[in-house]
Order: C-alpha cells, then sequence, then structure tokens
C-alpha cells in the first residue's frame, strides 16, 4: 500500500508506482515468445550465448522464464532520459576486393577521414521528465533483479541528471543494504562550459543481490605512482621483486630484518581499487559508429572484478554490444538485449568481427522487434579459381548503394520449416573503422552450371544473407 513500507523511511514515488486503489504495481509478467531467428556457428553448452531483439520490459518474462536466478552479473546503461535523438555515425565506407569500385560517392580516404550520420539508432525521448524515466526502469529493474544469482552483482550506469533519484529507487528494488558503491568513471575531453563546472564523470551504482559476491579487487589494482613505487623499492628480494620491512609490534624500532620482530612485505603491483577511476572515452580501433558507446575498459572492470571465466553475464541496454565483447573476450558467456534494430545489427556485426565471440551465440526476437526484410539487389556468386588447387570462394556483388548498406553478410542454411532460424556457416563483416566490407569468403559450393539454389526448402541448401546497419535482414541469391 501507499506510503513507506517498514523497511524504508524514506520513499520516492513516480507516476504509476500505485494503481488507484493504492496498491503497489507490479510488472504484468505476461510471458510472449522469443523466436530463435539467426544461429552462428559453435554454441556452446546449455545456455551458449544470445542476442534478444525488443523492449526488455516485454523480453524479460520469456528470460525470466529460463534464467531467473542464473545471471552472475547485469550492467545496464539505459538512455539517461537527454530527450535526444541518436543517429549511427558511418565512416564513408570503402570496399574491399571486387567490390572495391562500388561506392565509391562515399569512399573515405583512409581511416582517419571524418565520419557521416547514418541511419536512427535509438530516440532517448522518454516522456515526462524524471519521473518517467524511473517510471520507465522501475518495472524493468524489479524483473532484473530476479535474473541475478543469489551472489550476483548489478551495476547501473547513470549520470548525474539521474544517480539521485535512481539511488533511492534501486535502494527500494536491490535493498539499501546491498548497496555496494557509487562509482564515478572520470573521462577526459574538451572542456566546453563557461557557466558552470565541465561534466567530466559517469555515476554508475554498484549493488549486490545477497550478503555474499564475487569481488576481484587483485585484478584491477590501481597501478602505483611512479614516486611511491621508488620510495617502496628500496630493498629487493632473492628473485628480485621489491619487498619493504615491517615490523611486527609498534614498540618502537626493531633491527633490520631481527628474527621475530620484522617481515618482508612484497610491494603490491598496486593499489586496492578506489570508488573512482578514469578511463578513455572507445579508442579509434573500438568505435563503431553506435552513440553512446562505452569503452571496452570501463567493461573490462567492472567484468573482471565481480565474475569468473564461465559465468553469465547480461545488458539489457546493450547498444553496441560493448558488454557481449567484452564479457566474450573474458571468457565469461553473454546475454545482450535491445530494442533498436540498429543495435541489434551493430552487435551483431561487432561480435562477428570479434575473433573470442567464435564461441557462437543465436538472435532472438519478439514478433514484432525486427523491421521487415528488406528489398535489396544483391548477389553470391561463385569466384572463378585463378590458380588450379585455389580454395573454393564466393563474392557478394551488386548494386553500389545497396552494397554499401550492407554490414555483414553470411552463407548458411535454414533450419527446419520456411521462416525457421537461418544457421550461418561462414560469415563477413564491414570494418567499422575502416569502413571496407569483406566481400569474398570460402565455400564448399560446388562449381558448375549457374543455377539458383532454390530457398526457403526443407532440404538444407545454402542460402546467403546480409544485414544492414538500420537492422534489416535480406536473403540473397546464391548463383552458380
Ligand atoms: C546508452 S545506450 C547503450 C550503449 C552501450 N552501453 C554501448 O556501449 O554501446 C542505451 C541503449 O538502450 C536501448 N534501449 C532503450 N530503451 C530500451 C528498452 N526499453 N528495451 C531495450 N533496449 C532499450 C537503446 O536502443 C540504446 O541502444
Amino acid at each position: 500500500m501507499r506510503g513507506p513500507s517498514a523497511a524504508h523511511d524514506l520513499e520516492l514515488t513516480w507516476p504509476g508506482k500505485y494503481a488507484a486503489d493504492g496498491s503497489r504495481t507490479r510488472p504484468n509478467g505476461g510471458v510472449e515468445p522469443l523466436r530463435v531467428i539467426e544461429r552462428f556457428p559453435g554454441l556452446a553448452g546449455a545456455f551458449g550465448n544470445r542476442l534478444v531483439a525488443g523492449d526488455n520490459l516485454r523480453t524479460l518474462p520469456a528470460l525470466l522464464a529460463e534464467l531467473a536466478g542464473r545471471v552472475d552479473l547485469v550492467y545496464l546503461d539505459p538512455p539517461f532520459g537527454t530527450g535526444d535523438a541518436f543517429h549511427l555515425q558511418r565512416r564513408m565506407g570503402r570496399m574491399s576486393g571486387a567490390g572495391a569500385g562500388a561506392g565509391a560517392a562515399n569512399r573515405a580516404d583512409g581511416p582517419d577521414a571524418g565520419t557521416r550520420r547514418g541511419p536512427a539508432a535509438y530516440a532517448d525521448q522518454q516522456p515526462g521528465g524524471l519521473g518517467g524515466f524511473i517510471a520507465m526502469l522501475a518495472p524493468r529493474l524489479e524483473l532484473i533483479r530476479e535474473l541475478l544469482s543469489p551472489t550476483g552483482s548489478f551495476y547501473l550506469h547513470l549520470d548525474a541528471r539521474t544517480v539521485h533519484a535512481v539511488k533511492l529507487l534501486c535502494d527500494e528494488i536491490f535493498g539499501a543494504a546491498n548497496f555496494r558503491n557509487h562509482l564515478v568513471w572520470v573521462y577526459a575531453g574538451r572542456e566546453l562550459a563557461r557557466r558552470r563546472y565541465n561534466a567530466k564523470h559517469d555515476d554508475i551504482l554498484f549493488y549486490t543481490r545477497g550478503r555474499t559476491w564475487t569481488f576481484h579487487p587483485e585484478r584491477i589494482l590501481e597501478p602505483l605512482r611512479e614516486s611511491s613505487r621508488r620510495a617502496l623499492s628500496r630493498h629487493v628480494d632473492e628473485d628480485g621483486r621489491p619487498y619493504v620491512i615491517r615490523y611486527r609490534d609498534g614498540g618502537g624500532f626493531a633491527g633490520r630484518d631481527q628474527p621475530g620482530r620484522t617481515y618482508r612485505q612484497l610491494v603490491p603491483a598496486g593499489t586496492l581499487p578506489r570508488d573512482w577511476f578514469t578511463a578513455d572515452y572507445a579508442r579509434k580501433s573500438q568505435r563503431t559508429g553506435y552513440p553512446t558507446q562505452k569503452p571496452e575498459a570501463l567493461l573490462a572492470r567492472l567484468i573482471a572484478a565481480s565474475s569468473e571465466p564461465g559465468d553469465l553475464v547480461a545488458d539489457l541496454f546493450a547498444g553496441s554490444g560493448t558488454t557481449p565483447v567484452v564479457a566474450a573476450i573474458m571468457a565469461r558467456r553473454w546475454l545482450a538485449g535491445d530494442a533498436s534494430p540498429a543495435a541489434i545489427a551493430a552487435m551483431r556485426r561487432r561480435l562477428l568481427a570479434t575473433p573470442e565471440a567464435s564461441g557462437g551465440f543465436e538472435v532472438a526476437a519478439l514478433a514484432d522487434a525486427m523491421p521487415p526484410a528488406a528489398t535489396l539487389d544483391l548477389v553470391i556468386r561463385p569466384v572463378p579459381a585463378t590458380e588450379p588447387g585455389d580454395p573454393s570462394r564466393v563474392r557478394i556483388t551488386g548494386s553500389a548503394d545497396d552494397l554499401q548498406a550492407v554490414v555483414a553478410w553470411a552463407i548458411g542454411t535454414r533450419e527446419g520449416e520456411p521462416g525457421g532460424p537461418f544457421v550461418a556457416a561462414t560469415t563477413a563483416t564491414r570494418d567499422a573503422w575502416t569502413g571496407e566490407l569483406t566481400t569474398d569468403l570460402p565455400t564448399d559450393l560446388p562449381a558448375g552450371p549457374a543455377t539458383e539454389l532454390p530457398f526457403g526448402s526443407a532440404d538444407p541448401v545454402r542460402i546467403g544473407r546480409a544485414w544492414t546497419a538500420s537492422g534489416t535482414a535480406t536473403d540473397v541469391s546464391i548463383a552458380r
């Protein structure tokens, strides 16, 4: 009922928190099916890795049915309620291989050339100001808490405009006793504000599901300042490790190495982690063109501290996929979701371009989450061998504009009935930074007269599929 409970002497309210009869509203919990639409090779284990397309309020009940209490680490970076509409930034792409002539009008001169505004990524236009933002977040956090394992950790990335209200919300949902830290990520960048202080940090709230949790400070030590390192490194042991001499009791000075009174303490590689840290924005080589992308170093820090290899890491506002990519690199399993088809496209492309993610993944979607298939003028053809014994290859070709739209493509098979999941055998991606698309793929397609392979047959015939930055997919004929 309305009002602070015994556990909360202070209460945050928001539009929709209480029903007309004064009872507390809860997420409706109706389970909508998630349909697997694509599989990429190497799927491992009972729960492999999964990309989920759709509003997380609607995908969470289905995820909970499978994964309640099984996620070890959740990181969320929701839109901050800025009122902005974000667009993809894209390199003016170049083609590699045979398609190199295509898209010349959009060609970049090199990796340092500029970006241009691409398709819409997502709109951060939650109505209702801060109250609307909290009303959006509250039911999602209530469900996400249920995903966490008993020793799980939860990180929520915010900024100074939202963190104070959201702290109260999280205290209510996760329990104030489970609040561990308010982390401050300090970043560099140009200072332009002249009428107030320049905002140079984000805020990350850290909660745990319960009273015991995974935490490895030794994996994220802060480097010692050079002056401290010099001061602490006057003694070096037989193995070349610096140490300081410590005294066992406080009773005055003991003689150096006096038995029983002094001991050697190795100088640590760094100091224990603080609740603030610096990490630069995503390096150029990491940039995907997806707006508000977070640096891999930030996620690496949280994942290293709060999970073990093999643990399941989830991000349900995953954007460009920084969390699943870092989780894959660090040998964790992952679950990543987003409501924006452009985000799903960015993540698919980025994961396919990450060798460590070759453990495989599948893409599942709510029925209305993905846009209708695009009609693109593309075809995949065998490449005639130039030398006897050359491996067989196929090449994607098409109109310059349509080829330019492609961010990833694959050849594979369709599983089961027409409309069943596409199962990729080999995949190629466009490099987000250079803009180059790999246009050739190895294949075991038999050489032969040029015929179109049938589509949608129950037989596992090969089909091609291409994906665009805005999130559309299109099946591509394979000619032979
Ligand atoms: C700030 S961005 C995340 C950026 C991400 N951390 C990265 O490194 O790329 C927020 C994301 O939340 C997604 N989003 C917003 N509302 C959502 C919802 N209701 N369900 C799922 N995703 C949502 C947006 O599409 C956007 O991609």
